[in-house]
Parts: C-alpha cells; structure tokens; sequence
C-alpha cells in the first residue's frame, strides 16, 4: 500500500510511500489517498497531516509513465478525478497541514495547495513545472495558486515552470513555516498550536476564508455574518465568553 494512514496522538497521519517514483501520484496512489481521506473523515482526528515517505520528495506529481499515450477522454477524466479527490481536503471536518520533506511538484504542489496549511522543510523544492511537458497543471493548481500567492506570482511560475526554494516559498505566502528538519513534527507542533480551539469555529473559520476568494465582497460579507451568528450559537461560544470573564482557560468541547 503506498499510502499509509497512521496516527500520531490527536492527528491523523498520511504518508505517501512509492518512494521509487519519488512519491508520484499514480491511479492507484490517488484511489488510495481518496480513501484515507474518507477514514480521515470519519476519525476523532483533530488535525490531519499529510507528507512523503524518505527524504527526497513529498511527491513529484502526477505518475508521468501513466500520462504517455492516454486518450483525451481518459486524460479528461483523470483530471476530474485527481481534482475530485483533491478537493475532498476541504470538506473534511478537521483541518489539514501538508508536512513538505523534499520534492513538491506538479499533483505534489497541487497536494499541498488543496491542504488548509503548508510547512516546507528548509531543503524542500517546489513548482508547477508541467509546461515543461507540454501541458499545464490538472488537479487545482491553476486555480489554488493565485488564490494563494495572487494572479502575478502564478502566471509566473506556472507559465515558467520554475522551481522554487522553501525561503521564496515562505517570502511569496505559499508555504506558512520552513524548518531546518522534521518537517512532520514541525507539521504536528503548528497543528497542536490550532486544534485546542473547538472544530466548529475552526470549521467555520476555513468556510469563510474559503468563501471569500469565490464572491464578491457584499455577498462575502454577508457570508461571514452568517457565519459569526452560527459559531455565536455554539456552547463553545458560550464557554469562550464564560471563562474570558471568568479569567480561567476555556474549556472547549467541540458543540
Ligand atoms: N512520475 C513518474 N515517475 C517519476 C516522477 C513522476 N512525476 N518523478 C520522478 N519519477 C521517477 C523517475 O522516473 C525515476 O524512476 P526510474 O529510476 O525508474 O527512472 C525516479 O522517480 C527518481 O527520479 P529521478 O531519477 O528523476 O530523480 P532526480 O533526483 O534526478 O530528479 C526530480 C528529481 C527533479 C523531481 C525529477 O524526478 C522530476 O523532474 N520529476 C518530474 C516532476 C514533474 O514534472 N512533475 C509534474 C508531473 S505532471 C503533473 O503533475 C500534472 C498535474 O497537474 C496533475
């Protein structure tokens, strides 16, 4: 099985392990991951972590020996499903950090865009280089990167298929922390720094943020008012207030 769904203490834990192809995201591996992700789903995890197997790479994108030689419809339908199985990410109830420990590239990128946070390994190398192929990204990257680094900086790496190191990463937004090692229990560390909060404002929180970049700012403000009122009605609402006056720790416990 190259993808491993572990648990490390209140987190779950995926690792792609196909460390021959550097981690390439193969049918079987994106069946795989879609899968994990629907156990995730339904675990008591409060965060999940998702990272490579070795030291080499966290992915180095789409399985190119796949690629050769498809149809356009099986290319089509490829597309949709890696998209599909990307985007589960966003629906899950808990967060989740892509824990980057070398190579993110292509679908690898891609991962680590559809994931809420990023933490790259100092040696870590980044890009969308798919024009290199002949071909543009396919699961998301041409629509989560300007999101998170703004139209100027994608077209420029997407259209130059240039490789980033982790410090430019971190300098243009698209990764949140480079660390010198462990990039998992870096991951792990900056998850347990959010997950104490309680999953329903945590969840809304991403909803709204996530919203924002689809409409335009009335109908997102809006959005966010709606928002507020429902995290207002939650008994962790209610406790936050509570011990805030109180001067004690709030206890949340997730309703
Ligand atoms: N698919 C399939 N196999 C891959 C692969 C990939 N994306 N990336 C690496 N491999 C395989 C290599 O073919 C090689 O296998 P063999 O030993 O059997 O030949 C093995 O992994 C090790 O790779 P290298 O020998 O190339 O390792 P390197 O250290 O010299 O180079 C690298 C590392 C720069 C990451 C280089 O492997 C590389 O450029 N990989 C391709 C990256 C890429 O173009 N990704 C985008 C894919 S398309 C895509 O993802 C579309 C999309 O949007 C979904």
């Amino acid at each position: 099985m190259s993808v491993k769904l572990t648990r490390q203490d209140e987190f779950a834990v995926i690792t792609l392990d196909r460390q021959e192809a550097l981690n390439a995201l193969s049918a079987a591996v994106l069946r795989d991951l879609a899968q994990a992700f629907d156990q995730v789903a339904v675990s008591d995890a409060r965060a999940l972590i998702i990272t490579g197997a070795g030291a080499k790479a966290f992915c180095a994108g789409a399985d190119i020996k796949e690629l050769t030689g498809r149809s356009l419809s099986e290319q089509r339908r490829d597309a949709a499903f890696g998209q599909a199985v990307l985007a589960r990410l966003d629906d899950l109830p808990m967060f989740s950090v892509a824990a980057i420990n070398g190579y993110a590239f292509g679908g690898g990128m891609e991962l680590a865009l559809a994931c809420t946070f990023r933490i790259a390994v100092a040696t870590a190398k980044l890009g969308l280089p798919e024009i290199k192929l002949g071909l543009i990204p396919g699961y998301g990257g041409t629509q989560r990167l300007p999101r998170t680094v703004g139209e100027a900086r994608a077209l420029e790496m997407i259209m130059s298929g240039r490789t980033l190191d982790a410090e430019e990463a971190l300098r243009i937004g698209l990764v949140h922390r480079v660390v010198d090692a462990d990039p998992l229990a870096a991951a792990i560390g900056f998850a347990r720094g959010i997950s104490g909060f309680g999953l329903p404002a945590l969840r809304l929180a991403r909803d709204a943020v996530k919203r924002a970049l689809d409409v335009p700012l009335h109908e997102g403000l809006k959005i966010e008012a709606d928002l507020n009122t429902l995290a207002f009605q939650t008994e962790d609402a209610t406790e936050g207030m509570n011990a805030f006056m109180e001067k004690r720790k709030p206890r949340f416990q997730d309703r």
